[in-house]
Parts: structure tokens; C-alpha cells; sequence
């Protein structure tokens, strides 16, 4: 039995079993961009967008995603070129070891598809359940605030 969905923009049918978690089903499908911290909805490190929410997708199961439209950092790319949010993460060293990166984009840019000039007290807020244990945070912030310069979309 497969579950169907959108993925990245194009229809899928993933063929993991329902209950297998989000996380892991992406992975299979060769979408190993999305990444496993704690694998119990602490760490953000696995968060994808869910018809356009941030969600952990190591607490949502497969079949809970029947027909609806799942986001992973792979889709934040424009092809081959990086989006400018991925590109601001670069720039401005709001990545070192990278495990924490591909949470912290896509609730970056759950965030900027909301608010086009975040303070950078929400960027705080809006990347507080994702956990970075390189960075000191601030490089991430000022990396979000980078890339309001493309009027917000930051993908
Ligand atoms: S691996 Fe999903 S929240 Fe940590
Ligand atoms: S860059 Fe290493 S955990 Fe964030």
C-alpha cells in the first residue's frame, strides 16, 4: 500500500508502510536532506513543512499524510541554485556542522512566507524548537535577517 502525496511540488506515492514516521519515509525515498536529532520532538533537526506548517517529521506518520503536501529542505532550491535564504545561511556562517540546518531553513522560511520583516525577537521565536548546538544562534538570526531582502520569500 503507498500513500500519496505532493512532494517538493510533484505527486509521489511513497511506498513505506502508513505507520512508518515521516522521517523515515523520506529518507527512504532518497530525501536524506530532512535529519534525525533526537527522533522524540526536541530537537527540530527533522522539521519539514506539512501543507505549508512546520511539523516534526519524526512525530508524524506517513499515512497521516495522504494527499496533503510535504515540504523538505530539497525543495527550498531553486535547481542547482541555492534560495536566498539558503544562500544568507552561507554567507552570514549561520551553518558549522550543518545536522541543525535543513530544521532551521525550513522553519526560516515558514516564518518569512508569515511575516516579511520578522524583529529578530520572532526569528527567535519561530526557530525555538529548533536546537543548534554549534552556532550560538546569533549567526542563524542574522542569517534569516539576510534574506528579508528579497521582500521576505526567503525560498
Ligand atoms: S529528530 Fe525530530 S525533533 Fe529531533
Ligand atoms: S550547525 Fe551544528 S547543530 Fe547547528
Amino acid at each position: 500500500m503507498s500513500t500519496t502525496l505532493t512532494l517538493n511540488g510533484t505527486p509521489r506515492a511513497l511506498e513505506s508502510a502508513p505507520a512508518t514516521r515521516l522521517l523515515d519515509a523520506l529518507r527512504d525515498a532518497g530525501l536524506t536532506g530532512t535529519k534525525e536529532g533526537c527522533g522524540e520532538g526536541e530537537c527540530g533537526s527533522c522539521t519539514v513543512l506539512l501543507d505549508g506548517a512546520p511539523v516534526n517529521a519524526c512525530l508524524v506518520l506517513l499515512g497521516q499524510c495522504e494527499g496533503r503536501s510535504v515540504v523538505t529542505v530539497e525543495g527550498l532550491a531553486k535547481g542547482d541554485a541555492l534560495s536566498p535564504l539558503q544562500k544568507a545561511f552561507v554567507d552570514e556562517g549561520g551553518t558549522q556542522c550543518g545536522i541543525c540546518t535543513p530544521g532551521m531553513l525550513v522553519s526560516a522560511v515558514a516564518l518569512l512566507a508569515e511575516e516579511k520583516a520578522p524583529t529578530d525577537e520572532r526569528i527567535r521565536e519561530a526557530l525555538a524548537g529548533n536546537i543548534c548546538r554549534c552556532t550560538g544562534y546569533e549567526r542563524i538570526v542574522q542569517s534569516v535577517r539576510a534574506a528579508m531582502g528579497d521582500g521576505g520569500q526567503g525560498k
